[in-house]
């Protein structure tokens, strides 16, 4: 019986509130509430069962006689007065109530970074310029002094599509596809993912790179290490140091990679940059001439650097995240911080 009570008062409740129009209330209160509803001929049963239990079961049906009771008059006065407004032509929406709040997303860390980047430099007036993930070997490799066979080839760790495609190992073939189709002055920056078989806490098979170039008459490294300072103490502070060290890229000579003092001890050394003060941030150089030959340029006539940096790299300092593959793992714990 007790059974059968909560089950019909469940069932009502549930009628109750699909109930749309006035003209329903009525067989709603013949079904439930009538002389001749399932509810009724509970109440009628009462005096069957046994006498301990009668009080308890017997206060239980009332309840849910008067509560349904409740229920119903406080439908009928709303199903009225939503026919009084639709009649006297009222809108029925209340502009009282707030608003309804959806979740906002955000722009992931890595983003982030690459947008402040791109600031910086457009700021610098260098212009921005995409190019294809999917790249041909000619341009990853050919045009920046790179030829088949060449043993830096190794170092690059390539996917390979056929022979003559493949998915970029680095932002540089920008260089050649925007040389050869504009002429100097240049500056120019290009922003993008690249792609390498590698992974542990440092390194992902897919990273963003941002390029930077300028070619004009009479550039010097000077004015690259300007540059690049001026980045620096934008990124990070007025008073992070930076140095260039010797180093080698087939398509910049002389060639250097870009270290700043650790953001993390100050360069007095410790774990993230393993005692030495320094982090490495970026590969540059002055533009080989042989590049320059390769789009049609006077190498006699202009010079340029270029640069290319890692945006995982630069984020990872920027925010002190120890872990490259963080940014990857899709944790909303990790990614919301941002
Ligand atoms: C290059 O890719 C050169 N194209 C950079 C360059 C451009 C030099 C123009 C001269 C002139 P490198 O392989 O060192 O250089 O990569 C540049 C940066 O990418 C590194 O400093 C590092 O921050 C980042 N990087 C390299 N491999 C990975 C990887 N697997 N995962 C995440 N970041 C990486």
């Amino acid at each position: 019986m007790e059974e059968e009570l909560l089950r019909l008062q469940k069932e009502a409740c549930r009628d109750l509130a699909a109930l749309q129009d006035l003209k329903d209330l009525e067989p709603f209160r013949v079904q439930y509430l009538g002389r001749k509803s399932e509810f009724t001929g509970l109440m009628r049963k009462l005096g069957q069962v046994a006498a301990e239990e009668r009080p308890r079961l017997g206060k239980l049906a009332n309840d849910i006689k008067v509560d349904l009771e409740e229920r119903f008059a406080t439908r009928k006065t709303e199903l009225e007065e939503a026919a009084r407004l639709e009649a006297s032509g009222i809108s029925t929406v209340d502009l009282t109530l707030p608003g309804r709040t959806f979740p906002i997303g955000r722009l992931h860390p890595v983003t982030q970074v690459m947008e402040e980047i791109c600031a910086i430099f457009e700021g610098m007036g260098f212009g921005v310029a995409e190019g294809p993930d999917v790249e041909t070997d000619f341009y990853n490799f050919e045009a920046l002094n790179i030829p088949k066979h060449h043993p830096a080839r190794d170092m690059h760790d390539t996917f390979y599509i056929n022979e003559s495609l493949l998915l970029r190992t680095h932002t540089s073939p920008m260089q050649a596809r925007i040389m050869e189709n504009r002429q100097p002055p240049l500056r120019m920056i290009a922003p993008g993912k690249v792609y390498r078989c590698d992974s542990d806490i440092t390194h992902t098979p897919m990273f963003h790179q941002v390029e930077g170039f300028l070619v004009d008459r009479k550039v010097s490294f000077a004015d690259l290490r300007g540059v690049l300072g001026v980045f620096i103490a934008r990124m990070f502070d007025e008073r992070t140091a930076m140095r260039a060290r010797p180093s080698f890229f087939p398509f910049t000579e002389p060639s250097a990679e870009i270290d700043i003092a650790c953001v993390i001890c100050r360069g007095k050394g410790c774990r993230v940059c393993k005692q030495t003060g320094w982090l490495e941030i970026l590969g540059a150089g002055m533009i080989d001439p042989e590049v320059f030959k390769q789009v049609g340029y006077d190498p006699e006539e202009y010079s340029g650097f270029a640069f290319g940096l890692g945006v995982e790299r630069i984020a990872m300092l920027k925010y002190g995240i120890n872990d490259i593959r963080l940014y990857y793992e899709n944790d909303l714990r990790f990614l919301s911080q941002f």
